[in-house]
């Protein structure tokens, strides 16, 4: 048994040049090194480690990978809510209270779910600065950077915004008319947004419909090719590193 699963281990890998190995080179505890070769013998997961430069062992590295556990936080709130949610205009600001007042729990996962919602879009940007600060955006990384605005466009208008529609309440009622005067704005492509697109569905549902199907599943897909380029590229060098021809990026060796 011990011989089967030995070439999954976590093995030592030698650090490129500049690069403190990370996780890596520290002893890994026998429990969770046991349940990291169960998983990775089923699932494949070593494919997706990197080493960590020494210079991006610190809080500003880490912002991405804040980001997207708020995200998973939003996803696993989100679908409690939605047990409870109606969308429907004459029922939807009702269903809202019965979140807060009467659902199991109702009040506290509505208000992880915003507030986590409020603090992934501050992650997001201050991520987005540290990816300017360091010149991360630069070759061979612009499609991730590019991956990276789709992102944030998406989580603040197809998330955040649609979100504040969903309270149904004075403030989403006026956010709901600035979605119509975006929509009479973009002119012939605004249809989609308009309440003229269909007379069978009302606006509320309709973007209620899209922001638990198509949102996700864009999100998923653009999550899925930046963590990709991530592995692939490895984390960037510094700018002064870079201007040096040095490039510890944290690629693991072929
Ligand atoms: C919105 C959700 C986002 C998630 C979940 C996310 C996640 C991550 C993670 C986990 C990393 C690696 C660790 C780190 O550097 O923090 C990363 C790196 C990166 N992200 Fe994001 N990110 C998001 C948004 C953005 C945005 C808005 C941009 C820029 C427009 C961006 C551009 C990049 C780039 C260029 C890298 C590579 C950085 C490097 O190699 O130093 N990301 N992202």
């Amino acid at each position: 048994m011990a011989n089967h699963t030995e070439h999954l281990r976590i093995t030592p890998v030698t650090a490129p040049q500049g690069v403190t190995a990370g996780q890596a080179d520290e002893p890994v505890p026998a429990a969770r090194r046991r349940i990291w070769g169960w998983l990775d013998e089923r699932l494949g997961l070593g494919a997706l480690r990197y080493n960590i430069p020494a210079h991006a062992n610190t809080f500003w590295y880490t912002l991405g990978g804040i980001t997207f556990i708020g995200i998973l936080v939003l996803v696993a709130t989100g679908i409690w809510l939605a047990q409870y949610y109606n969308p429907a205009p004459a029922a939807a600001r009702q269903s809202v209270l019965y979140i807060q007042n009467v659902a199991p729990l109702g009040d506290i996962i509505r208000g992880i779910h915003v507030w986590t919602a409020y603090l992934v879009v501050i992650t997001a940007v201050l991520h987005l600065i540290r990816i300017v600060v360091t010149a991360s955006y630069k070759i061979p990384r612009e499609i991730n950077w590019l991956v990276g605005i789709a992102l944030l466009f998406l989580l603040l208008f197809g998330a955040v915004f649609s979100g504040t529609v969903m309270r149904w309440d004075q403030e989403a009622y006026e956010a709901m008319a600035h979605n119509m005067e975006l929509a009479t704005l973009l002119g012939a492509i605004g249809g989609v947004f308009s309440d003229a697109f269909t007379t069978s569905v009302q606006m509320l549902p309709r973007l209620y419909s899209r922001r638990v199907s198509i949102v996700p599943l864009i999100l998923a897909l653009l999550l899925i090719v930046h963590i990709f380029q991530i592995k692939h590229h490895g984390v960037s060098p510094t700018p002064t590193q870079a201007d040096a021809g040095e490039a510890p990026n944290g690629r693991l060796p072929k």
